[in-house]
């Protein structure tokens, strides 16, 4: 099932969200994320973005041109924890779902340790970098209620305060399925 992608100023994107209580049936739940997010040309999508919650997203960066090593950056990632972020800072130009048009040069470390659970419960500790990494940072935020737009200069923000609230009210296009705060 494709879900309606939520968009920016939806006060689910701003919550904390809940872990799963372990051993749940999920299968459902990450096969609809992943149609969700193919079907809107994504590389990585959070569960809040479709309305839901929860402690969850998937990434697919196997379609990236230009990225070497992304063969099998197709994960799920289940109630994870970042360890640790380090290495030198570097900027790259971000978008994301909920924000259609508008991508913004951010900053994040170079690397990142990880705990997570599958898709089947399995424990896992693992450690990425670059562009890897830089997706997990972007899709752990939405999972503490955080987004791109926030790590921007108060300058940057007031100059996309306009196109913002036009996102909150659903006025964008996209080439997917959007769902507005103020119809939901
Ligand atoms: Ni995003």
């Amino acid at each position: 099932m494709i879900y309606p992608i939520v968009m920016y100023g939806d006060p689910v994107l701003r919550q904390r969200a809940k872990d799963i209580p372990q051993g749940t049936d999920i299968k459902q739940l990450v096969a609809d994320m992943f149609e969700t997010m193919d079907a809107a040309n994504g590389i990585g999508l959070a569960a809040p973005q479709i309305g839901k919650s929860v402690r969850l997203f998937v990434v697919d960066g196997t379609g990236l041109e230009d990225e070497p090593d992304m063969d099998n950056f197709k994960k799920t990632f289940v109630n994870p924890q970042i360890l640790d972020e380090s290495g030198t800072p570097w900027d790259f130009e971000e978008g994301c779902l909920s924000i259609p048009n508008i991508r913004e040069k951010i900053s994040r470390k170079e690397k990142v340790k990880i705990r997570y659970y599958d898709e089947e419960w399995n424990l896992k500790e693992e450690e990425y970098d670059g562009m890897k990494a830089r997706i997990i940072q972007h899709e752990y935020d939405h999972i503490e209620g955080k987004m791109f737009v926030d790590y921007l200069s108060s300058l940057k923000k007031k100059l996309l305060k306009g196109k913002l609230a036009d996102i909150s009210k659903g006025k964008v296009d996209t080439e997917y399925r959007i769902l507005a705060p103020s119809k939901r």
